[in-house]
């Protein structure tokens, strides 16, 4: 299949070093570009970057971005007839029946990093997990407060090949698989509960 490739940051003093940061420019749902979320908003100095994770499962955008892109993702759906439901148990934010979900056409999520064609387009699957209890939620939450940053968890990485480059400062590439699915291509009709297994190559340069 195809790739496309970003920069990995070096972490700066008060990162961790042991983390993969990227430089994550800008969130597109159905193909658009969400303007309301600027190149800034990730910034390492503005609120403290974006690393990839595979301890956490779920993925947390600072809440400025968080926020857009929910509203985003609601008002589509919602257009579809499906409005959210509150759900009583755990931390989840935005919420459906999975009953409706599932015939609802859910709009395609792509996170765009620094680097020619470096949009990485999302399944489903990455970011609408049911919980079995009737309920499908979303997998991205807003960052804790003192939360450094955002975190790209394992969900969201799940199901896709991705290589990193790391050199010796810290720096490096990550590289990227990339899918051929159009923009908006139907979601399959149920989220599948299994999680497909993050495939991680390690490559390191010296
Ligand atoms: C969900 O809870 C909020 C706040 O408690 C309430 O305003 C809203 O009407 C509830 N929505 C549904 C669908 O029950
Ligand atoms: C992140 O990418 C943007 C857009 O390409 C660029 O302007 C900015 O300098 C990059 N930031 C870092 C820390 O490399």
């Amino acid at each position: 299949g195809s790739s496309s490739s970003t920069p990995l940051l070096a972490a700066t003093k008060a990162q961790n070093p042991y983390w993969y940061y990227v430089n994550l420019t800008g969130v597109q749902v159905d193909g658009k570009l969400l303007a309301a979320i600027s190149a800034e908003t990730f910034d390492v100095q503005r609120s403290g970057g974006v690393y990839l994770s595979t301890r956490f499962a779920l993925t947390f955008l600072v809440e400025d971005a968080y926020r857009v892109l929910r509203q985003e993702l609601v008002s589509r759906i919602q257009s579809e007839g499906v409005a959210p439901v509150n759900v009583s148990s755990g931390d989840w934010d935005l919420c459906f029946l999975t009953e409706h979900f599932a015939n609802a056409k859910v709009p395609t999520i792509a996170l765009v990093f620094d680097g020619a064609d470096a949009a990485m387009e999302l399944n489903v699957k990455n970011y609408f997990q049911d919980l079995g209890h009737g309920s499908t939620c979303l997998t991205i939450l807003p960052s804790p407060h003192g939360w450094p940053g955002s975190v790209l968890g394992s969900l969201l990485q799940a199901g896709r090949t991705m290589a990193y480059d790391i050199h010796s400062d810290g720096g490096g590439t990550l590289t990227f698989e990339t899918f051929e699915t159009a923009a908006g291509a139907p979601a399959p009709a149920k989220v599948p509960l299994m999680i497909m297994t993050t495939l991680l190559l390690w490559a390191l340069l010296y």
